[in-house]
């Protein structure tokens, strides 16, 4: 009799997959900020990690389970074989390449692509009821083949898009203002990045439209120069990875955001890349970022917001630039 028999009578074999399960492939800078954000917000019962690099995988693993003791009770497992991410509610991939300082998202496309034809399937093979959160740039187009790779119904297959581009707006809205963050409003729409939108005829507080106070914010004739802003937004990542190499606090956070919304079916409303083919008077089958309402089976419904023709043209173009770039992709 084993000391295992000895100690505890077995009256049922303990289940091995619980409901919250979550995947983590790719434990760079981003995957692993990510897998943190989600343990120390205790969002998952369950959390597997996948890379090619073995022995950084296991030292990872080794070092989150360290402090399993400080969490509540989840489990943490890591493998270079997918048959770990068994059963996974949602599947975050960040494998793959990032940019060099100065280098363009778009610029990593085919990398990754060829990275995501080994991963993807995989995912699915083991977890085919998953919900896949990619993160991997470039995102929208990266979701888009994700989508196409999977199989998977367009609910379940999303982008973490411009969440992370309108708390950037948002902090930044915060700073001019002197007021908390998440009592500043506002939306960054469409491409991850480089072409994002700001919707600034919704930009508020307490519901106040800054553009009902001054009609020219937004616009190049601003005294303010509100505007700047959004040009920080863009530039935030270029100078992120200028300083420290890499981004990964802010968008890990903002991964966890998203998981939590639909481990919890809570049917939060944030900014994630989503298929936008038929919406603000897009035509291509592309993925790009727009308020999306999350819950237990991915993107349930896509808010209509009431945008200018100026913004709807914006998100027309990426939309085509996006879809040119696709057509060029083998996969
Ligand atoms: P990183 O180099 O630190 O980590 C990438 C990891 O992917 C490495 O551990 C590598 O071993 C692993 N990997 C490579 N090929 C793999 C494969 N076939 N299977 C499994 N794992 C594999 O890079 P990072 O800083 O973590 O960035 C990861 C990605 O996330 C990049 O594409 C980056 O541009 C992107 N990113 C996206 C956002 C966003 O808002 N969407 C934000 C930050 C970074
Ligand atoms: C970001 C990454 C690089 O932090 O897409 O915006």
């Amino acid at each position: 009799m084993s000391l295992v028999e000895k100690l505890m009578y077995e009256v049922e074999p303990a289940v091995r997959v619980s409901g919250g399960k979550v995947t983590v492939v790719g434990t760079g800078q981003v995957g692993m900020a990510c897998a943190f954000s989600i343990l120390t917000q205790n969002i998952a019962s369950e959390l597997a990690l996948v890379d090619v690099v073995a022995d950084k995988l296991k030292g990872e693993m080794m070092d989150l389970q360290h402090g399993l003791t400080f969490l509540k009770n989840v489990k943490v497992s890591a493998d270079t074989d997918y048959s770990v991410t068994a059963g996974s509610k949602i599947c975050i991939v960040t494998a793959g390449a990032r940019q060099r300082e100065g280098e363009s998202r778009l610029s990593l496309v085919q990398r990754n692509t060829d990275i995501f034809k080994g991963i993807i399937p995989k995912l699915v093979e083991h977890s085919p009821d998953t919900i896949l959160l990619i993160v991997s740039n470039p995102v929208d187009i990266l979701t888009y083949v994700a989508w196409k790779i999977s199989g998977l119904p367009k609910n379940r297959v999303i982008g973490s898009g411009t969440n992370l581009d309108s708390s950037r707006f948002r902090f930044l809205m915060s700073q001019r203002l002197n007021v908390a963050p998440s009592s500043c409003h506002g939306w960054i729409i469409g491409e991850h990045g480089d072409s994002s939108v700001p919707v600034w005829s919704g930009v508020n507080i307490a519901g106040v439209r800054l553009r009902d106070l001054d009609s020219s914010i937004g616009t190049s004739e601003d005294p303010e120069q509100w505007t700047q802003l959004h040009k920080q937004v863009v530039e935030s990542a270029y100078e992120i990875i200028r300083l420290k190499g890499y981004t990964s606090w802010a968008i890990g956070l903002s991964v966890a955001a998203l998981a939590q919304a639909i481990l919890k079916n809570t049917r939060s409303c944030y900014a994630v890349s989503t298929l936008v083919q038929g919406m603000q008077g897009i035509d291509k089958d592309v993925f790009l970022s727009a308020p999306c309402v999350l819950g237990e089976n991915g993107v349930t419904h896509v808010i209509q917001q009431t945008l200018s023709e100026a913004e709807k043209a914006q998100l027309q173009k990426s939309a085509n630039t996006l879809y040119e770039v696709q057509q060029g992709l083998t996969y």
